[in-house]
């Protein structure tokens, strides 16, 4: 049985193992052991490491299950799939972004934000996230890459469990480098599309995106969601963006969405949904107030925001990796 020791001691360390998959991604492992088992020896000298120190990172990595013994070496295990390049579902670009010296100082500073009830990110950067983003170009490509990739699946089985049928216009709201939107409209080529983000992020497309703007099907609308009305369509999407504002900033976005929204339209809000059952969306509640002063919610809290907004929540359509899609409506008294 587990002691209390090894219970407290396990969570004290936890950040040491997180430092190795982060090393070890960096310099390729995962990408090397993704075309075949490897032994150590091999995998030191395509990257160009001290084998005998990263035979004991590839311990650790075996004893946390990402990595697997093999007769011929070391063997990548199924999870650590996620963690190359070439999967589709990759969270590799996660990685590099929650290893930001940006983001782990802002976890440094969590104390500031316990006492003082404001996001650690400010405290620790000098500057709120976003503007802090605008002014930092490298740190923003991470950030914006790694958006695509946490959303990505959750895109992927909205396109197929969602019935787009009825609809002809598509708006994303706060999409990011596009990639959401691209895959929608890899599944459904009836739809044509409308990007909005600030001026600075739709600079830096993602390519699936920029085809679509080349073929004609979608375009870029600069837009700052606080202020700018959203390009009316039968289908808005805002994926991700509530999560990080308060509840006054997040009525705010919903009305301004509403604002343009035609009877018949509908909005798709994912969000990771806050459940005492589930570790990690308590992890990223706290994740979200560190970072921006945003907070994980519940169902009921969505529902609130909604109502807040003249909107409906019609229902909820659960997707992969603990992501829903908050089907909203136009409140019927409006
Ligand atoms: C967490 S990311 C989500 C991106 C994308 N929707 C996704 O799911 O991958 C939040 C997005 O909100 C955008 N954003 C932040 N402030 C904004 C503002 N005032 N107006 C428009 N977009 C904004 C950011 O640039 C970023 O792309």
């Amino acid at each position: 049985m587990r002691s209390d020791a090894d219970t407290v001691l396990a969570l004290l360390t936890a950040p040491w193992t997180t430092h190795a998959v982060h090393t070890a991604l960096r310099i390729g492992v995962f990408d090397i052991l993704d075309e075949g088992p490897r032994t150590t020896g091999d995998i030191a000298h395509r990257t160009r490491t001290h084998a005998p120190s990263l035979e004991r990172l590839l311990r650790l990595l075996t004893a946390t299950h990402l990595v697997t013994p093999h007769p011929d070496g070391h063997a990548l295990a199924p999870a650590a799939r996620l963690l190359t390049r070439a999967h589709p579902h990759s969270l590799a670009p996660l990685a590099r972004l929650y290893a930001l010296p940006a983001i782990t100082s802002a976890w440094q500073h969590l104390e500031h934000t316990i006492r003082t009830g404001h996001a650690a990110f400010p405290h620790a950067n000098g500057a709120p996230v976003y503007p802090y983003l605008h002014a930092t170009p490298d740190d923003a490509a991470v950030f914006d890459t790694a958006m695509a990739a946490a959303s990505h699946t959750a895109a992927t089985r909205l396109a197929t469990d969602h019935d787009f049928t009825t609809a002809r216009t598509l708006t994303d709201v706060g999409g990011g480098n596009g990639r959401f939107l691209a895959t929608l409209m890899a599944h459904h080529p009836h739809l044509s599309g409308t990007l909005t983000d600030r001026a600075d992020v739709l600079a830096r497309l993602d390519p699936a995106m920029d085809r679509l703007v080349a073929q004609g099907r979608a375009r870029t609308r600069p837009a700052d969601f606080f202020t700018d009305a959203a390009p009316p369509a039968d289908v808005y999407t805002l994926s991700r963006v509530l999560h990080n504002w308060d509840d006054a900033d997040a009525a705010r976005i919903l009305t301004r969405i509403r604002s343009t929204m035609p009877a018949h339209a509908r909005l798709l809000v994912v969000e990771r949904l806050l459940s005492p059952d589930s570790t990690l969306s308590i992890a990223h509640d706290l994740h979200m107030m560190a970072i921006t002063g945003g907070r994980e919610r519940t169902r009921d809290q969505y529902a609130a925001l909604c109502t807040r907004a003249h909107l409906d929540l019609a229902h909820v359509l659960h997707l992969d990796a603990g992501f829903c899609a908050l089907v909203a409506v136009p409140a019927q008294a409006h």
